[in-house]
């Protein structure tokens, strides 16, 4: 017999041309390492104009293989439906669209099940704990996404980001450290081998590139670190600085300087992340509030 949290057969993703874009930052978890640095109680929400210019800055230009709609926690989103019918309407009928959840707030768009399959849009469900008190709050969810599955056609995949083999990677664990500590302690790894830092990049071959402020950044860690520094201001390490630095692509950009960004492979900022891979083998429950997990984070023994 299977259980109501029993998820099925492992979904992996091989090493796709991504562009993504978060709709809100906003996130009830607070992951350990989150890439996107949506674990530190960060508040915005894009507007439906801004969502609309940002994508017609580029879909003519471009053709990802995949278009993510993301967060923080996409569901935390009202207007979540709409923008599936948008995305829809504004990348055409043959572009790869998903959406990426963590499945807790699924159940407060009435009818997602049926927009998903009406916009022929995956939902990618993570799991980021088999805690009991985190696996008892998402039971009711898994059910009501089984039952879309069933009675909706609609595709559902659950990635279970806590087990060895699945997730993103077949080969091994996925979840990793990607910067050092958490919140206003966070660090950037600077191991001085930007080479070595890319190849070792948590995205396992994906290019996950980010559609934010109608630019686009070469991942999510780049892209969402200004937003961890308005948060915190000088509480922030000035190891961070040369990476806030950064610049995006911007839409006024000519043919060759976009063709050069999306070729892009390692480039300087690689250095924040760490060169050698370091899987987290006890992953903090990510039901902590932010202030919990400062204390969690104060109280272990500091990431190396
Ligand atoms: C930033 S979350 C946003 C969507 C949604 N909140 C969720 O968790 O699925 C998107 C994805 O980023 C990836 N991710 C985030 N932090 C990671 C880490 N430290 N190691 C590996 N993958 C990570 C996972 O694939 C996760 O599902
Ligand atoms: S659910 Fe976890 S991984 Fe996803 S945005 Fe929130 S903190 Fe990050
Ligand atoms: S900075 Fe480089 S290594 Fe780090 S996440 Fe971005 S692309 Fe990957």
């Amino acid at each position: 017999m299977t259980s109501n949290t029993d998820l099925g057969p492992k979904t992996t993703t091989p090493d796709p041309w991504i562009i993504a874009i978060h709709i809100t930052h906003n996130c009830n978890l607070t992951c350990d390492s989150c890439s996107d640095m949506t674990n530190i109680g960060l508040n915005w929400m894009i507007t439906k104009d801004e969502f609309v210019s940002w994508i017609k800055n580029w879909n003519e230009r471009i053709k990802p293989d995949q278009f993510h709609i993301l967060g923080g926690e996409p569901t935390l989103h009202k207007d979540l439906e709409e923008f599936l019918y948008i995305a829809r309407e504004l990348w055409g009928p043959d572009q790869e669209i998903r959406l990426m959840s963590n499945g807790f707030f699924v159940d407060r768009h009435e009818n997602l099940g049926k927009v998903l399959k009406e916009t022929n849009t995956s939902i990618d469900i993570g799991l980021h704990s088999k805690k009991e008190d985190y696996l008892g709050k998402l039971k009711d969810n898994i059910l009501l996404m089984k039952k879309w599955r069933e009675e909706e056609g609609t595709t559902v995949n659950f990635m279970d980001f806590t087990e060895e083999g699945s997730g993103w990677n077949p080969s091994g664990r996925t979840w990793r450290r990607i910067y050092k500590g958490y919140g206003a302690s966070m660090l950037p790894y600077e191991d001085n081998d930007p080479e070595a830092s890319w190849e070792n990049c948590w995205m396992d071959g994906a290019r996950c590139f980010q559609l934010y402020q109608g630019n686009l950044w070469k991942c999510p860690p780049i892209t969402y670190l200004p937003e961890a520094k308005k948060k915190y201001g000088d509480l922030l390490s000035e190891k961070w600085d040369p990476y806030l630095a950064y610049e995006p692509l911007k839409p006024e950009c000519s043919d060759e300087e976009l063709m050069q960004f999306w070729k892009s492979e390692c480039l300087s900022i690689c250095s924040m992340c760490p060169a050698k891979t370091h899987y987290i083998d006890e992953l903090k429950n990510p039901l902590m509030s932010v202030s919990e997990s400062e204390k969690y984070y104060q109280s272990t023994e500091p990431v190396t």
